[in-house]
């Protein structure tokens, strides 16, 4: 399988659904345009060309198990959609302090800064609206209880024990120098606890029971990691203009991170273990699992 190919197909499959659920009102001059400005910041960060890699995530494990039709993808924009607000928070000046992101302005650049933080509000609770409401999800008729587990899960992932928990850790261990248990348990909690959790909830939509599950959840755990490190690596030897957002940042800002505590040969060195024991973790699935095996290699290989 192509896995360019791939990406490209599911990223239109999400982008044409979230573009569904927050519909340009401006164009239309509908209902929902009010407040103009909050409408505006939502749709100028979400729409600005992300590799939707969670809810592509999410929509492979459903489909490795068996998972059929277009009921994850409430769940899977929703993902998209607190990835978003998480990464407009993250370059708030209070924050990472950052000007540029997926190639333009950032959010509080564009909009300032209250708006910016209002939109990442908006985004967030919007999310759980779209995973509970009961015109567009279909699970939530179809098993409530189910649909209820995975959404309490990824309240979970994105919470003060999950994403924001990481936050916390990361930007508390600015200019110090951290082990390498603190350095991980940022980078699993900050970026891996969504990943881990898109993975999670497509199996879990999909029909996935316990032992499956586990296959899942150790590939998850360990792509999560991988993609952190990826970041940091790019951070450092990325190219501006393809990763859309700065470069040696987290040098400048005495960030913890994989390069700077331990080299970048051997950052690299552990992205690639961990990416081939995700592999390892899902190889029992068959053909089936292969787009997730493709997404595992692409996150080490990626050049945005
Ligand atoms: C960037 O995430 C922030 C991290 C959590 C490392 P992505 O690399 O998935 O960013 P987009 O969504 O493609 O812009
Ligand atoms: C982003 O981590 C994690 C979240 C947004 C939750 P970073 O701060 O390291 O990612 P970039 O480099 O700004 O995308
Ligand atoms: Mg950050
Ligand atoms: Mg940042």
């Amino acid at each position: 399988m192509d896995i360019k190919k791939y990406l490209q197909e599911k990223k239109e499959i999400v982008d044409s659904a979230l573009e569904k659920y927050f519909p340009n009102r401006l164009n239309s001059g509908g209902e929902g345009i009010f407040p103009t400005s909050l409408h505006k910041a939502i749709r100028y960060s979400l729409f600005a060309g992300g590799k939707r890699i969670r809810p592509i995530l999410s929509m492979a494990a459903f489909e490795a198990v068996g998972g059929k039709g277009g009921g994850i993808l409430p769940f899977a924009c929703a993902l998209e959609m607190i990835h978003t607000y998480s990464l407009i928070h993250d370059d708030l000046p209070a924050l990472d302090n950052d000007d540029y992101r997926r190639g333009r302005p950032t959010c509080h650049k564009a909009f300032g800064e209250a708006i910016g933080i209002l939109a990442g509000d908006a985004l967030l609770t919007e999310a759980f609206k779209l995973m509970t409401n009961r015109v567009i999800q279909e699970f939530c008729l179809r098993d409530g209880g189910l649909a209820l587990d995975v959404i309490n899960e990824v309240a979970q992932a994105a919470g003060m024990l999950g994403m924001v928990g990481g936050q916390v850790l990361d930007i508390e261990s600015e200019g110090k120098k951290v082990d390498l248990p603190t350095l991980q348990y940022i980078h699993t909690h900050k970026t891996g606890a969504l990943i881990l959790v898109s993975v999670r909830v497509g199996a879990k939509l999909g029909g996935a029971k316990e032992e499956t599950l586990k296959g899942f959840t150790h590939y998850g755990e360990r792509i999560g990691l991988a993609f952190q490190i990826a970041d940091d690596i790019l951070n450092v030897e990325g190219k501006a203009e393809l990763l859309g957002k700065k470069t040696g940042s987290d040098l400048f800002r005495g960030k913890a991170a994989y390069p700077s505590l331990l080299g970048l040969e051997e950052s690299k060195r552990r992205a690639k273990e961990l990416v081939e024991l995700a592999v390892d973790s899902i190889r029992s699935f068959g053909p089936e699992a292969e787009p997730l095996e493709k997404i595992a290699w692409f996150i080490l290989s990626r050049e945005n």
